[in-house]
């Protein structure tokens, strides 16, 4: 019995890999390297000392996911596999839809029809808009405000209806927040292409001279400092939470909606400073316009996720940012060295 990743060379599939493996449990992993590299997954084999399958596989490839579901007894699947920039969804719209949405219809009936019907799902608190913080998992969600997000609403629906239609499925729909970090032995991490989009890549990337400066989208927000707050969660926590919903959704069926964060907020000068003592040196930064899009704040409800999976971070912000910076000072050109 194993379970099959999809997207597992990417950035939070590579770090889940190595908790899954860790856990005791066997995995076959799926990736189009679209966005990703086969070095990350040679490190997971590292760092673990273990082994796995992989095949270079597109989860649009119905005839290529019938192949990997007859070869090996897949029990569950973790599915990763999906593009996720904000920005390039907004000019692309189609690309994301036909990758996000049918990507998962097509692997769901591949699952379905090989009587595979446990998924955990990779969602994002981008679903609930513009809702007050903390967020909880009854809150309404669909105003999203970009095509990147309206995909994750739009796979969370049609999971609904899949569950719904048979309920011998078993479903985990993970909401997560802002991860950031990088597995602690430094040989795994986050590794964007081009100039980073997201927060922390960013600060890194100036931390190590690639670039020159962060610009802070904007400085008079309603929050302490008028900057943008948000609830970053390590990406080694965030992994754990696949192993423990794993085995919720093991044993049962149903569907939930499950918050992976922390519960805290912190503002982007906050992480400024904390990344700044991890690295030993200031981050030069300027204040510029808000982001299109931003809210001032985002966080998590995390009781559900006690609640149901036994799940609560154990990492601060300082091992996020050490961890980061372990990754970065290590690979500064990523998986590329
Ligand atoms: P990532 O880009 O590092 O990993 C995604 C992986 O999927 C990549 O290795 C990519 O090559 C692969 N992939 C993409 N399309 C594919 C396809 N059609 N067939 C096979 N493989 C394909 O991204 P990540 O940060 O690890 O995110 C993983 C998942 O979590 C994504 O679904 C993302 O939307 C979601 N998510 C990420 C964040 C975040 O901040 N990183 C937040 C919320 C949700
Ligand atoms: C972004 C995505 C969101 C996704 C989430 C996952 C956007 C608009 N939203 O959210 O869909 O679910 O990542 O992690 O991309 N900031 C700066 N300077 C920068 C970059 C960011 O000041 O160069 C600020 C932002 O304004 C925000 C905070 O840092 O206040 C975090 O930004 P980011 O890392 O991009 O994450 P989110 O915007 O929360």
């Amino acid at each position: 019995m194993a379970i099959l990743v999809t997207g597992g060379a990417g950035y939070i599939g590579s770090h889940t890999c190595v908790e899954l493996l860790n856990a005791g449990m066997d995995i076959v992993v799926i990736d189009n390297y679209y966005n990703s590299k086969p070095e990350a997954l040679n490190r997971v084999k590292q760092i673990t000392g273990k082994d796995f399958k992989f095949y270079e596989c597109d989860i649009r490839d119905r005839t290529g996911l019938d192949k990997v579901f007859d070869e090996n007894k897949i029990d569950a699947v973790i599915h990763f596999a999906g593009l996720k920039a904000v920005g390039e969804s907004c000019k692309i719209p189609l690309a994301y839809y036909e990758n996000n949405v049918s990507g998962t219809v097509t692997l769901c009936q591949a699952m379905a029809d090989h009587g595979c019907k446990r998924m955990v799902f990779s969602s994002s608190a981008t679903v609930y808009g513009n809702n007050k913080v903390p967020y909880n998992e009854e809150m309404s969600t669909g105003e999203v405000t970009n095509p990147y997000g309206r995909t994750k609403y739009i796979i969370e629906e049609i999971l609904k209806d899949l569950y719904a239609s048979d309920n011998e499925w078993s479903i985990a729909l993970l909401r997560y927040f802002n991860p950031i970090g990088a597995h602690e032995t430094g040989l795994i991490g986050e590794d964007p292409n081009g100039i980073p989009n997201n927060l922390l890549p960013y600060i890194a990337q100036v931390a190590v001279g690639k670039l020159e400066h962060l610009n802070v989208f904007g400085d008079d927000y309603e929050t302490p400092d008028g900057t943008g707050v948000r609830d970053y969660i390590h990406v080694s926590d965030l992994a754990v939470g696949h192993v423990k919903a794993i085995n919720y959704i093991t044993g049962r069926t149903g569907i939930d909606a499950i918050n992976l964060g922390t519960g805290n907020g912190f503002s982007v000068l906050q992480l400024v400073h904390a990344f700044e003592k991890a690295c030993g040196h200031k981050i030069p930064y300027v204040v510029a316009p808000r982001r299109a899009g931003d809210l001032a704040y985002s966080y998590a409800n995390p009781d559900k996720a006690l609640r149901l999976l036994g799940f609560k971070t154990e990492r601060d912000i300082d091992k996020m940012c050490e961890d980061t910076w372990r990754w970065q000072s290590n690979n500064p050109n990523g998986y590329d060295n």
